[in-house]
């Protein structure tokens, strides 16, 4: 903890859990280091990164805040949810964090290493998932080193994210959703006493998450298979299959073997006849529209 948070003040990259997935770390306020990870993850840099604080009075100093916005933050921080609002004149971020945009992402991150580490460092810390981009999030620390060892300086390792799914990202006012996530939208919608829409997809997207194609195995994907037949399936609920989601159909537990399971799932489609995976259908409810939305653009066309 000590070691990650001196390489984070000198401005090395430091990969470190957080309930959803883990996240690639570099001090938000040095220009050099949020660079290196848009460097180190190959992203296009009109990509803006989420900003992970310890606390919501630190979040308040870098953001202002709208009553709904405030209203979201007080019940699910710290938690996998993150605000998009509009950045404060005074606050302390280079301008690489918001990509030139005069909003900021911010997150109060629920993991106790994340939350140990931002207190250590005593620093915002700019982080995006710590995969290279277009690619699977990471969800251990293995998964980290595979896709990025000789990289970074470091990860932190914390095992098995608990979420598994990025944080759900709500931003503008009133509150729209940005990309489906970890908190089910029914949640904030009952927070807020009212239907939350979808935001509009812009010419460029400002989330890669709004991408069609991303969170991509190597091996092509068929969705909504219900009858398996000669590829590798990964299931949902009782059934044939190679991998289970979750043989209960408990939606949380989906979200948490997700990721992992989709690499092991390209591993054996890659050995496979095949060369593709089929997928269970998955219920659109809760915590399923996020899975359903990271399926949807794992099976995508690549660019
Ligand atoms: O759970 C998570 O959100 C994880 C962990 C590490 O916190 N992080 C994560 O970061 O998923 P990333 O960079 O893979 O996705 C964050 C998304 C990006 O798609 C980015 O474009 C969007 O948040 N974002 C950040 N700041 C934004 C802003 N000012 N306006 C619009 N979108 C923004
Ligand atoms: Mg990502």
């Amino acid at each position: 903890m000590n070691e990650a948070a001196t390489l984070l003040k000198a401005g090395a990259l430091v990969a470190f859990p957080t309930e959803t997935v883990y996240g690639l770390g570099a001090d938000a306020t040095n220009d050099r280091a949020v660079a290196a990870i848009f460097a180190a993850k190959n992203r296009p840099s009109f990509n803006p990164l989420i900003v992970h604080v310890a606390d919501i009075d630190t979040a308040r100093s870098l953001a202002v805040f709208s009553d709904e916005a405030n209203a979201l933050a007080e019940a699910l921080w710290p938690g996998p949810m993150t605000l998009v609002l509009p950045k404060r004149d005074d606050a302390q971020l280079c301008d690489l964090v918001s990509a030139g945009l005069d909003t900021v992402g911010i997150r109060v991150p629920a993991h106790p290493l994340a939350h140990e580490l931002l207190k250590e460092a005593g620093l915002p810390i700019a982080a995006p998932s710590a995969n290279p981009s277009g690619k699977i999030s990471p969800t251990m620390a293995e998964h980290v080193l595979t896709g990025l060892n000789g990289r970074i300086a470091a990860v932190l390792d914390g095992g098995a994210c608990n979420v598994g799914l990025e944080s759900t990202i709500f931003g503008g006012d009133p509150i729209a959703l940005l990309r489906p996530g970890g908190i089910p939208l029914e949640t904030a919608e009952k927070l807020l006493g009212r239907a939350v829409s979808h935001a509009k997809p812009t010419a460029t997207p400002t989330a890669p998450g709004q991408l069609a194609s991303h969170y991509a195995p190597d091996a092509a994907i068929l969705l909504d298979v219900t009858t398996p037949g000669e590829a590798p399936h990964l299931g949902f609920g009782p059934g044939q299959a190679d991998r289970n989601l979750s043989e209960s159909g408990d939606l949380s537990e989906a979200a948490t073997r997700l990721f992992a399971l989709l690499r092991e799932m390209d591993v054996l489609a890659n050995r496979s006849k095949a060369k593709h995976f089929t997928v269970a259908p998955i219920p659109g409810t809760g915590l399923g529209h996020a899975i359903r939305d990271r399926l949807t653009r794992a099976a995508a066309p690549r660019p």
